[in-house]
């Protein structure tokens, strides 16, 4: 009997197969099942009629329980009125377990009730497909960056510094030492951008932040890239190619999961490289003429980044932030040091920002000088001054954050839906 998975049935119409599979819904009408399957390449309706089977077979169905795992055999053919397009007549089916009393029912649960059982909501419908959009962008972004001639560079997640600010470190023993959990790549990826010329890393990135918004998390798995002789020009126009690339593939090859989704895909079908840009001085007037009590010289916060992306149906660049409110490897403009050549993009319908990047400081006696005004210990991070004494070059880069693009591209509005187990502030479990 050849085993075939869910996916795969068209190719297999009017034969005898073997689904390996739970039951997610099921009903009788006292001579026929209806049992809704599951084996996560998709759902099928399987049909047993009490005249087509033995009364053992018979006997079995009437056991099984919602989330129970079973192994149907039978045929499957094409089915116009239901919604999968095919059906299963079930000749025999083996029970592997009944399932106990499925906590999570058909009936609206709160969220923290599904986030407690979050190891069970993710068989639902709609958090699985989540999980696909996910790993699909997360494919796209590996291999535009393949095209675009990166090489991976996986960066250190136990690191003896911070890269973000000293306030937002998770810390951990590290035998004698304290070691802290990652909070980028960069500053690894800036060592092997002068060996590789071009390259990226993928993976956990953490931030004590107690932030408790739709859109942060204490663990989110980053991408940054960075490239050697790039400055901030070439480092936008990278960041717009990735981000219309991962958006224009996503429409095609996800399409049927955007829409079961429910997402409007109004707006993503219009993002399309040159994104606009604006200076943070133009957005602080911008904000101010909307009505935003922002001071020059703070930090755009959530409410601002969604007022000022109103006008908006593109993802937008807010570049050239104060040198003072940025970190301390950023490189300064030539034309006002008050600033940074650093750019912050973000998305449309209120998501907020995706990416950070920068040009970074190649002079050794500025990054030396900044270090000192942050109060970071030079002896922490003399590998990273080195970069600077042999054969120092203009270099930049940027970090994606993929929760915060899972959540936009699939329109959540949270992004605790975005990875199969999420990191809130007050929440280390399952
Ligand atoms: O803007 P950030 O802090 O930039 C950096 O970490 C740079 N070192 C990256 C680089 O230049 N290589 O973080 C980058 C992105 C943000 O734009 C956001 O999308 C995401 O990471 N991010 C978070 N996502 C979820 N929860 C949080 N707490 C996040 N903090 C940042
Ligand atoms: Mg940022």
């Amino acid at each position: 009997m050849e085993k075939v998975t869910i996916k795969e049935v068209s190719k297999h119409l009017g034969q005898d197969i073997q689904l390996q599979s739970w039951v997610f819904n099921f009903r009788s009408s006292g001579k026929i099942f209806f049992l809704q399957l599951r084996d996560g390449t998709g759902r099928l309706q399987a049909v047993i009629s009490k005249n087509d089977v033995s009364e053992d077979v018979w006997k079995v169905c009437e056991e099984i329980t919602m989330e129970s795992s079973v192994i149907v055999t039978g045929v499957v053919n094409e089915e116009k009125r239901s919604p999968f397009g095919f059906e299963m007549q079930v000749k025999d089916i083996k029970v592997l377990q009944v399932a106990e009393e499925y906590p999570i029912a058909k009936k609206e649960h709160g969220i923290d009730f599904l986030l407690d059982n979050r190891h069970l909501w993710l068989r639902s419908e709609r958090q699985a497909t989540i999980m696909r959009v996910r790993d699909e962008i997360i494919w796209l972004m590996r291999e535009f960056f393949r095209n675009e001639g990166f090489v991976l560079t996986d960066s250190p997640i136990l690191t003896p510094t911070s890269c973000e600010g000293t306030t937002t470190l998770f810390s951990t023993e590290y035998f004698d030492e304290t070691a802290y959990l990652s909070q980028s790549g960069q500053l690894y990826l800036e060592a092997c951008a002068m060996a590789l010329g071009k390259v990226y890393d993928f993976g956990p990135t953490f931030r004590a932040e107690k932030s408790k918004t739709r859109r942060h998390m204490m663990e989110f798995w980053m991408l940054d890239a960075e490239a050697a002789f790039m400055q901030h020009d070439e480092n936008l126009k990278v960041q717009e190619k990735l981000v219309s690339y991962v958006v224009v593939n996503i429409l095609k090859s996800k399409k049927k999961e955007l829409k079961l989704l429910g997402r409007d895909t109004k707006f993503l079908e219009k993002v399309k490289a040159p994104f606009p840009r604006m200076k943070y001085s133009e957005a602080i007037n911008k904000l101010h003429n909307l009505g935003s009590d922002i001071k020059e010289g703070e930090d755009l916060g959530a409410d601002d980044e969604t007022m000022l992306m109103k006008e908006f149906d593109q993802p937008v660049f807010v570049t050239h932030y104060p040198t003072k409110i940025k970190a301390f490897y950023m490189q300064p403009d030539p034309e006002n040091p008050n600033q940074v050549l650093c750019d912050d993009l973000l998305a449309p319908e209120g998501y907020g920002e995706i990416i950070g990047g920068s040009e970074r400081i190649w002079d050794l006696k500025l990054l030396e000088q900044r270090i000192k005004e942050h109060k970071l210990s030079q002896k922490d991070f003399e590998w990273y001054v080195d970069l600077r004494r042999y054969g120092s070059v203009p270099h930049a880069g940027f970090g994606i954050g993929l929760e915060r693009t899972v959540a936009w591209i699939c329109g959540l509005d949270h992004v605790r839906e975005t990875i199969p187990f999420p990191r809130l502030l007050n929440r280390l479990k399952p």
